[in-house]
């Protein structure tokens, strides 16, 4: 049989189902959009690339992710929000931007409480980190799909070498707009400054602010050796930074496509890992060489942990879900409890 322009049935039957196939095609494809708090080289990047990779292998090319670094799309704060709101698909930021939206995340900026990669390997991949995934959807409308490892967050200045808590008296010392951190030092007899992280780098410039804390692959890639001089290897945080998805968008998604998402965060995270481990050496050694100099902390660093644990820790544990909860997380660790 054949139609009024001539085409036999089953010409334009194919023809549809080509149109359909098309069409479908060209809806579905996404660039995702991941906003990135820091600059190029650091952990947070190398966990978007490989999100990035890993996505795109996994829907067979169709689908990719594309990062925006050094907060183009806002503060990490912001970026929690959008996300929440469904306006921004991804984000990778420092746990301690998490905090303020979802409370219990807080565990994991306990001064001292994470010891090392381990540690911090341990809490976010066993029963403890799939609660703080819950607790962080129910509170913030954001999931966590992947995990960061970032090493401690040293302390950096412009000023003078510092070894002993009395050495911060007379520095301005910028922190995430985190209670706990703000709480640390004032612990340790400095009020810090609370600033947006995509204000530091400038804050650091202008003098506004003497000094920071972040880790030495974060340092670097945010090429804070240009304004900081001065290292202290301070352990008081180790730095985890997940990559969020927003809640509502990862609704949206078929349940194939959920499994891609998380099966393609879980690779990053793996990958962060062993990726941390390989560069955090030769990282500090590069810094040292274009000038940065390190001390380590007086006597073992214990006045900074006397102080931090003895004046910090009670004041959060009714937030972390009481004094129990931390010794979950204690145990887990195979620490002693409180
Ligand atoms: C902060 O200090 O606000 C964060 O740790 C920065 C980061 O995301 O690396």
């Amino acid at each position: 049989m054949t139609t009024s322009k001539g085409f036999t049935r089953p010409i334009v039957l194919a023809l549809c189902l080509l149109a359909a196939v098309m069409g479908s095609s060209i809806t579905q494809a996404k660039t995702f959009r991941v906003a990135v708090g820091d600059g190029a080289g650091g952990t947070q990047h190398e966990l978007g690339l490989k999100f990035a990779e890993e996505l795109k292998a996994r829907t067979g090319g169709k689908d990719d992710a594309k990062l925006f670094l050094n907060g183009q799309l806002g503060s990490e704060e912001d970026t929690v929000s959008n996300a929440a709101m469904g306006t921004l698909d991804f984000s990778i930021l420092a746990i301690n931007n998490v905090t303020p939206f979802s409370p219990s995340v807080g565990i994991l900026t306990m001064p001292y409480m994470i010891q090392s990669l381990d540690d911090a390997v341990t809490l976010t991949q066993s029963d403890i980190g799939k609660t703080l995934i819950d607790n962080t959807v129910r509170d913030a409308g954001v999931r966590i799909i992947g995990w960061a490892y970032s090493g401690f967050r040293v302390l950096t200045n412009s000023k003078k070498p510092v070894k002993t808590v009395e050495d911060l008296a007379g520095l301005q010392i910028r922190v995430p707009k985190n209670e706990i951190m703000i709480d640390t030092y004032r612990a340790w007899g400095i009020n810090p400054t609370p600033m947006a992280w995509s204000e530091t780098f400038t804050g650091l410039q202008l003098k506004v602010v003497d000094g920071q804390d972040n880790p030495y692959l974060t340092v670097n890639a945010m090429k804070f050796d240009e304004v900081q001089k001065y290292v202290t290897n301070l352990r008081y945080l180790f730095s985890i930074e997940p990559l969020i998805v927003s809640e509502s968008m990862f609704q949206e998604q078929s349940p194939q496509m959920q499994q891609i998402i998380l099966d393609a965060g879980k690779a990053a995270t793996l990958h962060s890992a062993k990726w941390l481990v390989e560069q955090e050496d030769r990282i500090k050694q590069e810094l040292v060489t274009k000038g940065m100099e390190i001390s380590d902390p007086a006597n073992g660093e214990k006045e900074w942990i006397d102080l931090a644990v003895s004046k910090v820790w009670p004041k959060y544990y009714e937030q972390l879900g009481g004094k129990e909860q931390v010794n979950v997380v204690l145990k887990a660790l195979g620490r002693e409890t409180i």
